[in-house]
């Protein structure tokens, strides 16, 4: 008997939303991917690269497109990692907050398990914002959004209730974070944002052409809750062991396993004892 192994898939498709495409690309080594990413045009804005192992279905899918700039969310390979790549074939400019442009200057490492999701991201000569993005059919005004990483940016589109919020939102209920994740900063950066006046929410894995702003607010909900516990936990005197043993009981193993303990929820329980620390055990902030 032969045993064939399964082909790994690449994904890629086109998905339309009121006047921006979103471009969802991803690689899986094993049948489907674990996870994809979007890249989107906006007119002729392009928002986020997808990441750099997909980068010819991303060349071939913006091929006959014109875009007249590249804008970065932040520097993580799945949103750069084809902009040197895209630069090069359009000749334009891509634009990014300072770390980005210093990021992507330099290179940055990344670990085993995002080598195998994306790949590296190439180096780019990534530019300051402009003090206005004009495009085809939008303007978009840059919003730094910090906490999932400190560059992180959205984007804001006033007349047509856009946001492109790269991993500002990933969705309502979270399950783990990265180990350099800030929850103090992403609630405060989704506080922010629920002040602009928008409905679709272009998540750069997990978009949501209606109704973002109310799934926004959901997952800021939902991450005061669960800083919330953690303060009253704290409160109560539990030790750092006991709230983690407490509210780790959802960690999903494999994702933990897989990033060799890089994102998980254990990694989300102790970023909400170190913020709940640096605040000085006062009450949860609340909107
Ligand atoms: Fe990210």
């Amino acid at each position: 008997m032969h045993w064939k192994p399964e082909r790994r898939m690449k994904l890629c498709s086109a998905h339309q939303f009121s006047g921006v495409t979103g471009y969802e690309l991803g690689n899986g080594h094993f049948r489907r991917p674990l996870m994809t990413s979007m890249m989107y045009l906006a007119g002729d804005i392009m928002i986020d690269t997808g990441p750099p192992n997909m980068r010819n279905e991303a060349l071939a899918a913006v091929s006959d497109k014109t875009i007249s700039r590249i804008l970065l969310t932040h520097h993580h390979e799945d949103h750069s990692g084809n902009a040197a790549a895209i630069m090069r074939a359009k000749q334009v400019p891509a634009h990014g907050h300072a770390i980005t442009i210093e990021k992507m200057r330099t290179g940055f490492d990344i670990l085993p398990y995002q080598h195998i999701m994306w790949g590296k991201a190439e180096r780019a000569g990534i530019l300051p914002f402009p003090e206005s993005i004009d495009g085809s059919t939008c303007s978009l005004v840059p919003v730094h959004t910090p906490g999932h990483s400190r560059d992180h940016t959205a984007f804001f589109e006033k007349n047509k209730g856009w946001l492109f919020s790269g991993d500002l939102y990933l969705g309502s209920r979270v399950k783990y974070f990265r180990a350099d994740e800030r929850i103090d900063d992403t609630m405060n950066s989704i506080r922010k944002v629920l002040k602009l006046d928008f409905d679709s929410l272009f998540c750069a894995h997990n978009p949501r052409g209606k109704n973002g702003r109310a799934a926004l607010a959901e997952k800021l909900d939902f991450l005061e809750n669960f800083y919330g516990e953690i303060w009253r936990l704290i409160d109560g005197g539990y030790s750092d062991r006991a709230i983690i043993g407490r509210m780790t009981k959802g960690e999903v193993r494999l994702v933990k396993l897989f990033t060799l303990g890089n994102v998980s929820l254990e990694r989300m329980v102790r970023e909400g004892i170190r913020a709940v620390g640096k605040q000085g055990g006062g009450a949860p902030a609340t909107r």
